[in-house]
This record gives C-alpha cells, sequence and structure tokens, in this order.
C-alpha cells in the first residue's frame, strides 16, 4: 500500500490547516493509499545545528540528519514514504518557523554539495504543499508567490515539485466578536468559511487521490 506522510505546520489540530490535511488524507485513503497525519508541534525539534553530519566523508549518516531529537524519527519515516504532504498557515508572509526547521533537516542532507546538486534522497517522493492565510487570493498572489517559491525550491530539487493547494481568506478565531478585528468583516468571513472554505476542502481531498494515482503510474 503508497502512503502518504502529511506534516501539519500549525499549532492548532483542528482548525483551518488541520481540516485540510484530515481531508486530503480521506483522499488518499479512498484510492487506496495509507495517509498518516504528524502535528510539528507535538515533536521537541529545532531546525539544522550545522553539525554537517550529513555531508562527512564516509561518516555512517552521510545523506540523513541524525541529531538526536524527535523529529530524526519522522524524518527517517518520510525517507521511507511514497508521499509527502508539508501544510502550514502563513505566519508572518512566511510558513511557520516549524515548518521551515522541518525543511532545513529534510532536505539539506539530500542535496549533496556536487556538480549539479544531485539529489541522494532514496525516494523521489510525489509532494504537495498546502497554504492556509487571512489573506484572499488577490493579495496572495501579489505579496506571497516568491515565498512559495523559494519556501519549495529545496524540496524540489530533492524531490517532485510540490503541487500547491490553498485555502485564502481563514476563519481564524472562534469568536470573531471577542477580540480587536476592525480591518476584517466578521460576517465576510463567516460567509467565506461556509461557502468556500468547503470547496477549498473538496480540493484537497480530490488532491489526495491524485497523489496516490500519480504515485501508482510512477510504479507501472
Ligand atoms: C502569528 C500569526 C501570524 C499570521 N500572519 C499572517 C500573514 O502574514 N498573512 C496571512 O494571510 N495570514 C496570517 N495569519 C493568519 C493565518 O495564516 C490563518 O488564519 C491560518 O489559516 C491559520 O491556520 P490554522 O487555522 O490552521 O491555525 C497569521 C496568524 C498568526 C497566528
Amino acid at each position: 500500500m503508497k502512503k502518504v506522510i502529511l506534516v501539519n505546520g500549525s499549532p492548532r489540530k483542528n482548525q483551518n490547516t488541520a481540516k485540510m490535511c484530515e481531508s486530503f488524507a480521506c483522499g488518499v485513503k479512498e484510492a487506496g493509499g495509507e495517509a498518516e497525519i504528524v502535528h510539528l508541534y507535538d515533536i521537541d525539534f529545532k531546525g539544522c545545528r550545522s553539525c554537517f553530519s550529513c555531508k562527512l566523508k564516509g561518516g555512517k549518516n552521510f545523506g540523513r540528519c541524525s541529531f538526536p531529537d524527535g523529529l530524526t524519527p519522522i524524518l527517517d519515516k518520510i525517507s521511507e514514504a511514497d508521499g509527502l504532504v508539508i501544510a502550514s498557515p502563513i505566519y508572518c508572509s512566511d510558513v511557520t518557523g516549524v515548518t521551515r526547521c522541518l525543511i532545513e533537516r529534510l532536505t539539506f542532507p539530500f542535496f549533496e554539495y556536487k556538480a549539479g546538486y544531485p539529489s541522494i534522497a532514496p525516494k523521489k517522493l510525489k509532494t504537495a504543499m498546502i497554504y492556509t492565510m487571512n489573506v484572499s487570493e488577490t493579495l496572495s498572489n501579489q505579496m506571497y508567490t516568491d515565498m512559495f517559491d523559494k519556501t519549495e525550491f529545496m524540496i524540489t530539487t530533492v524531490f517532485e515539485k510540490p503541487v500547491r493547494i490553498f485555502a485564502y481568506d481563514t476563519y481564524q478565531f472562534y469568536n470573531y466578536d471577542k477580540y480587536v478585528v476592525e480591518v476584517f468583516d466578521k460576517n465576510e468571513k463567516l460567509k467565506h468559511k461556509e461557502e468556500q472554505f468547503p470547496l477549498d476542502i473538496k480540493k484537497a481531498f480530490e488532491a489526495g487521490k491524485t497523489m496516490i494515482k500519480n504515485i501508482e503510474n510512477m510504479h507501472n
């Protein structure tokens, strides 16, 4: 059975990003695959420490991040999977800090410092990125397109180029009346949540099904 690991880079386990992950996972299962969601904020880890064990000549951990913390077994699990989904809310115009830390630890060891920077990842994983954010699609296109490209550069270098799935204009607060929010119209937010978010969830589901089909086609 083809396995997809989904990494939720949001601290919230039941909000927008997590729901998009769950829907993608349902799509994977519907298509006959196996899906596992990892909540990054549950794991005790930091970004790359620049120890360079992954680049040591003759080193037993060459091409692998071996730093002894909670992320290392997850990295090994990702390397053995067939597909990878990295999901993150946008925080301060970027993916969350922990998502960034994961990308450093996952991709740098597979990026060999040789001519052409060949990938030494054990598998050329099918990948997808899920981004959720407060801003509209129009603003996202104006503000974040370069950031998405940069975020995905190393992923594309060592695995396959990610498919992008978005949820824009997300519903951020449980109750908009309890918080100081003057720049967003709570009624517009609610309307978007009720009308558009279910469509975004459906897109994630379809993308999950497609990932499994693409993995199977690759093996046939
Ligand atoms: C610290 C912080 C920073 C944020 N920065 C941005 C931002 O720069 N752009 C944006 O569109 N949304 C921003 N947001 C909103 C979240 O990206 C958005 O609500 C997201 O869907 C939350 O995902 P979640 O429901 O899975 O936690 C920010 C939220 C937080 C908590």
